[in-house]
C-alpha cells in the first residue's frame, strides 16, 4: 500500500491525509477481491520498519486509523463473508489496538469466505527468525534438538502464514520495484505486477487489471513451458532440450 505520502504531497497536504485517503482504497480492494472469490488477500499495511522509523505522531495516527477502520468495517466484512487475520509482531502494538484487533478477528471468525490478512508491524525477516525460534522450541519440548528434522513443509508450518496459501500475485503500487521485506519465503514463485497508481487512488478495478495481467503470464516453477515439455515428451529422446535456455546452460 505504497504512495500515500506522495499522494498527499502532490496535493500540498500532510502525509497523514494520504493515509486517511488510503482507507477508501482498502475498502474497494477488499470488497472487489471478496466478490470475485479470491480465497486470500493480504495487505501490507504497516511494516516493522515503518513502526520504528516514522515519527511518533504518524505512527499514532495510523494506529487510530486502523482502530477506527476495524470498528467501522466489521459489519461489511461480515456481509461479505470475510474472515480477518493478522500477521506481524502484534504483541508490540499498543494494548488498545491489540484489543480492537482481537475483537474484530473474533467478530469475523465464523465467516467462511475470503481471508483478509492485515500485515501489521510485519517484517519477513522477523517472521523467519520467529519461525526458527519456534522450531527449536518445539523440538526442545519433543525429545530434544537432535530430533529436529527441518524441511520446507516444516518451515512453512512455523510461519505466521501457516494457514494461508502462498500468494500467486503481488501487486505493488506507486511504481515500487522492491519486495520491501514482505513474505520473502512465501513469494518464491509469485508473479509481481507493478502499477504506477498511488495507493489512495487504487480501486477494485486496478486489482482486476492486475489479475488480467497475471492471467497472461506463464508460470513454470523452474520447469519447461507447456509447448517445450510437449515437444520433449513427443520426441522422447531429449532433442527438444536443446531449444530451452536451461538446456543450453546445462551444456555450457
Ligand atoms: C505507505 O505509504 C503506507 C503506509 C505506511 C500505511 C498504510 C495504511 C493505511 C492506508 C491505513 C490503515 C490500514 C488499514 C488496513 C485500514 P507511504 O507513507 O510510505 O507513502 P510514500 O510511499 O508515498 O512515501
Amino acid at each position: 500500500m505504497d504512495g500515500n505520502g506522495r499522494w498527499a504531497k502532490r496535493r500540498h497536504m500532510p502525509r497523514v491525509a494520504g493515509h486517511r485517503a488510503g482507507v477508501a482504497a482498502v475498502r474497494s480492494t477488499v470488497e472487489t477481491a471478496a466478490r470475485i472469490h479470491i480465497p486470500a488477500l493480504t495487505l501490507y499495511a504497516f511494516s516493522e520498519e515503518n513502526w520504528k522509523k516514522r515519527p511518533k505522531s504518524e505512527v499514532g495516527f495510523l494506529m487510530g486509523l486502523l482502530s477506527r477502520y476495524l470498528k467501522a468495517e466489521v459489519p461489511t466484512l461480515n456481509e461479505n463473508n470475510i474472515r480477518l487475520e493478522y500477521i506481524g509482531r502484534q504483541q508490540e502494538l499498543p494494548d488498545d489496538v491489540q484489543e480492537r484487533m482481537a475483537w474484530a478477528r473474533e467478530a469475523t471468525a465464523r465467516n467462511s469466505g475470503m481471508v483478509l490478512t492485515l500485515a501489521l508491524n510485519y517484517s519477513a525477516r522477523s517472521e523467519l527468525v520467529d519461525a526458527f525460534r519456534s522450531m527449536v522450541n518445539a523440538a526442545a519440548q519433543n525429545g530434544g534438538i537432535e530430533h529436529l528434522h527441518i524441511d520446507e513443509d516444516m518451515v512453512g508450518r512455523h510461519l505466521y502464514t501457516r494457514n494461508l496459501p502462498d500468494p500467486d500475485l503481488v501487486v505493488r503500487t506507486s511504481g515500487e520495484m522492491r519486495l520491501s521485506n514482505f513474505l520473502l519465503w512465501q513469494l518464491a514463485y509469485a508473479e509481481i505486477w507493478v502499477t504506477p497508481t498511488l495507493w489512495p487512488d487504487f480501486r477494485g478495478l486496478h486489482l482486476l487489471e492486475g489479475i488480467a495481467e497475471f492471467q497472461k503470464r506463464e508460470r513454470r516453477y523452474g520447469g519447461l513451458n507447456h509447448h517445450e515439455s510437449n515437444h520433449y515428451e513427443s520426441n522422447g529422446d531429449g532433442r527438444a532440450l536443446a531449444h530451452t535456455p536451461e538446456a543450453s546452460d546445462a551444456k555450457s
